[in-house]
């Protein structure tokens, strides 16, 4: 099946469908027993990320299980900090560590854009294997953090509640924090453009920590490196489905986001109110969300309930079923299988 046939791109080329496609961020995580065994067969996380072979494994599993009408390339966003020379681990239970950047000595320890590649090849390889194995219907998606998200963890060293050491760099050096931001957002310009290369049907920007800058900052640091990558992928790939992630942003940064970056499809959190995004959003963009992921753990009626109340919200215009954000852990598989047919019988 040609890509532009596929479920997916058809609803991020503004199609109305009768039944959403549908996938979950974290799809290939924790929750699932089959992903725990080959996350202990590669050593660790980053061990995972690493092995084409079984990462194409761990993505393809929730694929297998339920159906799902997209696959995520299994990797993270934090291997671009990696790739530009950051000390990076995990800590379990904890998340992740890496060695900070808040002076120019840091900064000039870091390496140039273009030359991340040799770290990443084994995300394109990853692509690559997947592109062969992935049912002929499902479309790959691959990703990257937005450039502010990727350096609130690259100047705090882990993530932070707050996101207060990046806000403390923005104000103080505010140069130093340009050029890491400008950094970040050429690296991930040719990161993602080897992912396309590779076989990326559709790409996702995440932008996790959207939601704690304001008015200005958001438009300089979230808006502006946002639109810089989608217009320079778009000078090479112009019918590129590029789907953008500004979490816990304001309805109306939404809208902006949505504007100015051009992006086809727009992730929201739970938080949102469907009603306002289907006035607001879905006359210009595909929406994709916003199912609360506690759900999943919950289960009962009120899964199925917000389920069809979500699809039935959206079922005016451009939709990709998904949740507000990344399933948990402790979420239970029956309880994804019992989602999934809430959306597809309608
Ligand atoms: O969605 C998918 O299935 C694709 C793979 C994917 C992962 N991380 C795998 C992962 C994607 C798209 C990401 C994105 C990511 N990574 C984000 C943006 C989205 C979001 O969650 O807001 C962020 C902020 C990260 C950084 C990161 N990676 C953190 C903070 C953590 C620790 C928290 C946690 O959930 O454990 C990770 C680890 C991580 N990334 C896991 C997975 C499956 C868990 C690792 C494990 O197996 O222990």
């Amino acid at each position: 099946m040609k890509t532009e046939d596929k479920l997916l791109l058809r609803a991020l080329r503004g199609e109305t469908l009768p039944v959403p496609p549908i996938w979950m961020m974290r799809q290939a995580g924790r929750y699932l027993p089959e992903y725990k065994a080959t996350r202990a067969q590669a050593g660790d996380f980053l061990s995972l990320c690493y092995n084409p072979d079984l990462a194409t494994e761990v993505t393809l599993q929730p694929i297998r299980r339920f159906g799902f009408d997209a696959a995520i390339l299994f990797a993270d966003i934090l291997l671009v900090p990696q790739a530009l020379g950051a000390d990076l681990w995990f800590v379990t239970g904890e998340g992740p560590r890496l060695s900070t950047v808040t002076t120019p000595a840091d900064f000039a320890k870091l390496g140039s854009a273009k030359d991340i590649h040799e770290t990443l090849s084994p995300i394109y390889q990853t692509i690559r294997n997947l592109r062969e194995s992935l049912p002929a219907d499902v479309p790959l998606i691959g990703f990257a953090g937005s450039p502010w998200t990727v350096a609130t963890y690259m100047i705090a060293g882990q993530g932070t509640p707050d996101q207060g050491p990046a806000h403390a760099l923005m104000k103080e050096n505010t140069a130093l924090f340009e050029k890491l931001i400008d950094l970040i957002t050429e690296a991930t310009i040719q990161y993602l453009s080897k992912q396309v290369e590779a076989g990326a049907e559709v790409v996702k920007l995440f932008d996790s920590w959207a939601g704690s800058l304001d008015g200005l900052s958001y438009a300089k640091y979230c808006i502006r490196p946002t639109a810089k990558i989608v217009s320079r992928l778009r000078e090479r790939w112009p019918d590129l489905a590029i789907i953008g992630f500004p979490r816990g942003a304001a309805p109306d940064g939404y809208a902006a986001y949505a504007k100015h970056t051009e992006v086809d499809g727009l992730a929201i959190g739970g938080e949102m109110d469907a009603a306002w995004a289907v006035e607001n959003l879905q006359p210009f963009v595909c929406v994709q969300g916003n199912l609360d992921q506690t759900l999943l753990v919950e289960g009962g009626p009120r899964l199925v309930s917000e389920t069809k109340r979500i699809v039935k919200a959206f079922s005016g215009g451009p939709h990709i079923f998904n949740l507000g954000h990344g399933i948990t852990p402790d979420a239970d598989p029956d309880n994804v299988k019992r989602m999934i047919d809430a959306v597809r019988e309608g």
